[in-house]
């Protein structure tokens, strides 16, 4: 697996062209594509269901990415692996059994990850830093696209991967989210994250090849191991 990771955003695709959405981050050399599942109590906004992740999975051979912002996540893990997602993030604000959920995803063989709000202590996830695949620092807000980069989330992100390394998960995927462009990616670089979501800055390109190639290796050559 490369180190870096690219994902696109799909909510920043034309939601009239889901599918060509995804064909266009596949032909662009992306690695995974994201999707945004909301829920209107955790986020204020309502997004995908399990048929948009369902029609991306059959649309491109990417792995399906997929971001849970739902305040009862348990309910619908089950829903979402039916549909392909290949990564199944949570988040760890809400109140549910964040253990279980994640024991039922791994036994899936679907990959897990635990999600952090920008305000979010990077403590919240050591104690299942055993049991993740991946974490998500988010540095926005979630619930909307085409927000600014949150730079005060960049000492969690070290913070968490120092963390990782402590506890013997060096492998640790670690993802950032939200405002992220070849600046603020390579901020997060440097602070340990190798896993990019890149919403409106890779759509409104007119080459999201060049984007992707452009935002590998500024990040490659950035990342920081021992943040
Ligand atoms: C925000 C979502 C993001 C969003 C990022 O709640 O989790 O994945 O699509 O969009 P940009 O890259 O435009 O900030
Ligand atoms: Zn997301």
């Amino acid at each position: 697996m490369n180190l870096i990771h690219i994902l696109p955003s799909l909510l920043a695709a034309d939601v009239g062209a889901l599918a060509e959405g995804c064909r266009r981050a596949e032909a662009a050399g992306a690695d995974e594509i994201h999707l945004d599942i909301m829920d209107g109590h955790f986020v204020p906004n309502l997004s995908f269901g399990p048929e948009v992740v369902a029609m991306a999975h059959r649309t491109v051979k990417l792995p399906c990415n997929v971001h849970l912002m739902l305040d009862q996540p348990h309910l619908y893990v089950a829903r979402f692996m039916d549909a392909g997602a290949t990564t199944l993030y949570v988040h760890v604000e809400p109140a549910y059994d964040i253990r279980a959920t994640l024991a039922v995803i791994r036994k899936r063989g679907v990959r897990c990850g635990l999600t952090l709000n920008p305000e979010t202590p990077a403590s919240a996830v050591v104690p299942f830093l055993g049991e993740v695949d991946e974490v998500l620092c988010m540095t926005v807000h979630p619930g909307y696209g085409g927000q600014s980069f949150m730079a005060e989330v960049l000492p969690s992100i070290a913070a968490v991967r120092r963390a990782a390394n402590a506890t013997g998960n060096t492998g640790l995927t670690l993802m950032v989210d939200g405002g992220i462009n070849l600046e603020t990616a390579v901020a997060c670089a440097a602070h340990g994250a190798n896993a990019f979501v890149a919403g409106t800055y890779l759509y409104r390109m007119a080459d999201m090849a060049a984007g992707i190639r452009e935002l590998r290796a500024a990040t490659g050559a950035a990342f920081c191991e021992t943040p």
